[in-house]
């Protein structure tokens, strides 16, 4: 089987991380395990988890939005060249939890750097390497905040504590990808259960990939 790169986006609170779980293992189970590679940014392996604390870090809050750019587009870089193309190359559906679109919305946009030249930096890091499929989980902000306050206060980050303005900038550049690139990226609304959007996200992958699950199709 040839490889599939498909990247899962949304703002915070959209719920990325369950859907995520569960379309793995609906996917394992289906194609078998070794096929299936989840995998996320910042991270995925020692580079980008090292770049990963020091984005992450309660210490840097000082961090220049331009920095911080080049950082995610850094650790992109040795994702890219560690995990997504070996994986791609073993034939893996590669499940990827977030991509160049994170840095478009959140730096882009968010820290207002300029959604165009971000796109533009995140060139020579991507080289190119677009996903086939990018599934973005759309969730109005107040209910994303709502969410990450119930679910999650314990291990809220430090770009969790945005304010609300800047979720919802980062959902209005979502909607924008969403509308300038309609092949590649698919909309689920993620403010309903959890099941029904996983069963959504589930459609999406079935339509683009009809090969895959195709015991039950
Ligand atoms: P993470 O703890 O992985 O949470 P999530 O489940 O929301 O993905 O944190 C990722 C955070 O990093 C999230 O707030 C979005 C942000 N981010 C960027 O700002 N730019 C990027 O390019 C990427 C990949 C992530």
């Amino acid at each position: 089987m040839q490889g599939k790169f498909i990247s899962f986006e949304g703002p915070d609170g959209a719920g990325k991380t369950s859907v995520l779980n569960q379309i793995q293992s609906d996917l394992e189970a289906e194609i078998g395990k070794e096929q299936v590679m989840y995998t996320r940014e910042p991270g995925g392996n020692h580079i980008s988890e090292q770049i990963r604390r020091v984005l992450f870090s309660p210490e840097n809050t000082d961090m220049d939005g331009r920095t911080e750019a080049l950082l995610f587009a850094a650790a992109r870089r040795q994702h890219i060249v560690s995990e997504i193309l070996p994986g791609l190359k073993a034939g893996k559906v590669i499940l990827c939890d977030r991509y160049v679109d994170s840095s478009i919305a959140y730096q882009g946009a968010g820290r207002h750097l300029g959604e165009d030249d971000i796109w533009r930096m995140n060139q020579f890091a991507i080289d190119g390497l677009l996903p086939e499929l990018t599934v973005y989980l759309d969730v109005e902000s107040e209910l994303g905040i709502r969410r990450i306050a119930e679910h999650r206060s314990n291990q809220v980050n430090r770009l969790d504590k945005e304010k609300l303005a800047f979720h919802q900038t980062v959902r209005q550049a979502y909607l924008r990808l969403y509308h300038q690139f309609p092949e590649r990226i698919k909309l689920i609304d993620a403010s309903q259960p959890l099941e029904k959007v996983v069963e959504d996200v589930r459609r999406v992958i079935h339509t683009r990939f009809p090969d895959l699950f195709q015991a039950e199709n």
